[in-house]
């Protein structure tokens, strides 16, 4: 056996392990997917082979499982991403919020590289430049992901020119940013301070994370199973304020997975409110 190979029985107790450790479920024909993922580790790891990888993984070298679920995760993001949830932002919702006396929290689920929290920090930054007494209870917005190697991408705030032309306009791009010495493009501090990342794996207890007025849990459900959407869900509306709102990813629906909220429609885009205890 070749290290790229590995078997059925690999494949499926893989599986298994994935969906137990972080949600992600990968059906029945992911087999390219799981080989292409993880050659690189079987690799960097030394092990003969694929099958001897997840040996490994299932029984608990905590590194090798670490690194596994980094390479299955899908980290495909933008800069405002779908558009209509950030300009719902700026008008109807935050003017919503901006009166009320307690902190303004919202929370990018999930977020990636970053591009999200950050979407949303300019977005918020730009509505309180002409709102000045706006949100005077204090701004935190936290990005939360599963993988340490994108926290660390947020952390650095720092975008390669690919990355920056993938959505960023160029106000923003003017107005938030400034040069490094690498050609990349860096966030400027007043983005940067309002914006908190730590590591949080959507299956754990919500229970540390407080109250929110918004939560952006978008394009993480669909790796899911039912279940695990529901439970999700369940903990999200128990997180969000009695008014708070519920963004998606633009292909994502509550249907059939939560009775917790009233959709709004909008024209384009929709968001959920939760709904009065
Ligand atoms: C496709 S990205 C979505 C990024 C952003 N929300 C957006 O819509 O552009 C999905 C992210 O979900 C994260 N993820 C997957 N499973 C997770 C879990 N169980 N807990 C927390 N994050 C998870 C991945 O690491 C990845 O960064």
């Amino acid at each position: 056996m070749t290290e790229i190979e590995f078997d059925q029985q690999h494949y499926v107790s893989f599986s298994y392990f994935l969906e137990r450790a972080c949600g992600i479920v990968l059906g029945e024909n992911k087999q390219y997917l799981v080989r292409s993922r993880l050659t690189p580790l079987v690799k960097k790891f030394n092990c003969a082979t694929i099958n001897a990888y997840i040996d490994s993984v299932i029984k608990g070298n905590r590194q090798h499982q670490t690194a596994a679920i980094e390479a299955m995760t899908t980290n495909e993001t933008l800069w405002f991403r779908d558009g209509y949830p950030f300009k719902l932002l700026e008008s109807p919702i935050l003017s919503q919020f901006a009166a009320k006396n307690r902190k303004f929290r919202v929370w990018s689920a999930a977020c990636s590289s970053g591009q999200e929290a950050y979407s949303i920090a300019m977005t918020i930054l730009n509505f309180k430049k002409q709102q000045a007494n706006s949100f005077r209870a204090g701004i935190e917005i936290i990005g939360t992901d599963i993988s340490e190697e994108m926290l660390q991408r947020c952390r650095s705030a720092e975008y390669d020119q690919l990355a920056i032309s993938r959505g960023l306009p160029l106000q923003f791009k003017a107005d938030f940013f400034e040069s490094t010495d690498d050609n990349k493009l860096r966030l400027k501090s007043p983005i940067k301070d309002l914006t908190k990342f730590q590591s949080f794996n959507l299956l754990d207890s919500y229970s540390s994370l407080g109250k929110f007025d918004i939560i952006f849990c978008r394009n993480v459900l669909i790796y899911f199973s039912a279940d695990v959407k529901k439970q999700i869900l369940q903990k999200i509306a128990a997180c969000l304020q009695d008014d708070g709102i519920l963004f998606l990813g633009a292909s994502e629906s509550l249907s059939g997975l939560t009775d917790k909220f009233t959709m709004v429609r909008c024209s384009p885009g929709l968001y959920y409110v939760k709904k009065p205890l």
